[in-house]
C-alpha cells in the first residue's frame, strides 16, 4: 500500500476560485471588493515571502490589499497606535499583524489590540474563545482551518476517530486540536514534555504534526492506514522542510499531506475565506436596521 498524497494545490486552487466569485458578485452589486491590511514589522525574509504571498492571493482574487512596514525598532505603543488606526478605518475589512514581531514588543498586547471584528488570522482571544466553546466562529485561524478542509475534501472520517497533535502553539496546535474536538474525534496534544511521542501517535488515526523538527515522524509513528498531515515549516537548503520523513511513511500511510504542497497553500486560501466572511459580516451589520 501507498499512501495518497493530498494535494493541497489543487484543493486550495478551488477555494480561491469560490472565493473569487463571491468577491465579483460583491463588485457586481456594487459593492467595493474586501480589504485585507497586513503589518509587516521583521526582517525576517520568511514572513515577506508569506506576505507577498497573501497580497497575490488577495489581488488574484479580486480583494484588495493594503500593506503597512513600520519601522523594525517600533515600540508597543506605535504598533497599538497603528493597530487602533486600522481598527477605525472603515474601509479595512480585516487585518493581520504578521508573526514574528521584534523582541522589543508585546506580541500579545498588538495582537489584542486588533478589532475581534476585523480579524483575519482568527487569533484574537473573543474569537478564539468562540471557537473553544464550540460555537460557530466567523474566523478560524488559517492554517488548521486548511487541514480540516484537507480531511474533508479526501473524504476522510473524523467524526469518531482518533486524532493526535504534535504542538501546542496558537497559531496551529491549539486551535487544531479544538477543531478536531468540535468535529467529534478523540483528541490528543502532544509537546515537548511527552513521553514516548512515537508510541501515543501510532494510536492516531488522524496525525497531525505541527513540530518543526525535520523528517522526525517516521513509520514508527505511525499506524497503517493513518492520516498524516505534515505541518512543520523548518527553512532548510533555500526550501521548507517538513516534521515527516515521506520516504518513510509513505507507504505505511492511508493519506499524506506533504510539505511542500499540502497545508501550506491552504493557510493562504483560508485567510482569504476569513476576510471575505468578515467583510460580508461588516456589510451585514451596516446595512442592518436599527
Ligand atoms: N507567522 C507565521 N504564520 C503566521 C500566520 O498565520 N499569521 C501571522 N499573522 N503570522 C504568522
Amino acid at each position: 500500500m501507498s499512501a495518497v498524497i493530498i494535494d493541497g494545490k489543487a484543493v486550495a486552487g478551488g477555494v480561491r476560485e469560490q472565493i473569487a466569485q463571491d468577491v465579483a458578485r460583491m463588485r457586481d452589486a456594487g459593492e467595493a471588493p474586501p480589504l485585507l491590511a497586513v503589518v509587516l514589522c521583521n526582517d525576517n525574509p520568511a514572513s515577506a515571502i508569506y506576505v507577498r504571498n497573501k497580497e497575490r492571493a488577495a489581488e488574484r482574487a479580486g480583494m484588495s490589499f493594503r500593506l503597512h512596514t513600520p519601522p523594525l525598532d517600533s515600540s508597543t505603543e506605535s504598533l497599538v497606535q497603528l493597530v487602533h488606526a486600522i481598527n477605525s478605518d472603515p474601509g479595512v475589512d480585516g487585518m493581520l499583524v504578521q508573526l514574528p514581531l521584534p523582541a522589543q514588543v508585546d506580541a500579545e498586547a498588538v495582537g489584542d489590540a486588533i478589532a475581534p471584528e476585523k480579524d483575519a488570522d482568527g487569533f484574537h482571544p473573543l474569537n478564539f474563545g468562540h471557537l473553544a466553546e464550540g460555537r460557530g466562529a466567523t474566523v478560524v485561524p488559517g492554517t488548521p482551518l486548511g487541514c480540516m478542509e484537507l480531511l474533508r475534501a479526501y473524504d476522510i472520517p473524523v467524526g469518531g476517530a482518533r486524532a493526535v497533535v504534535i504542538g501546542r502553539s496558537v497559531i496551529v496546535g491549539r486551535p487544531m486540536a479544538t477543531l478536531l474536538l468540535n468535529a467529534d474525534a478523540t483528541v490528543t496534544v502532544c509537546h515537548s514534555r511527552t513521553r514516548d511521542l512515537a508510541a501515543v501517535c501510532r494510536e492516531a488515526d488522524i496525525l497531525i504534526s505541527a513540530m518543526g523538527r525535520p523528517r522526525m515522524v517516521d513509520a514508527g509513528f505511525v499506524k497503517p492506514g493513518a492520516a498524516v498531515i505534515d505541518v512543520g515549516t523548518t527553512p532548510e537548503d533555500g526550501t521548507v522542510a517538513g516534521d515527516v520523513d515521506r520516504a518513510s511513511v509513505e507507504p505505511v500511510a492511508g493519506w499524506l499531506s506533504p510539505v511542500p504542497g499540502g497545508v501550506g497553500p491552504m493557510t493562504v486560501a483560508m485567510l482569504l475565506r476569513n476576510t471575505l466572511a468578515l467583510a460580508a459580516a461588516r456589510r451585514s451589520a451596516v446595512a442592518a436596521p436599527g
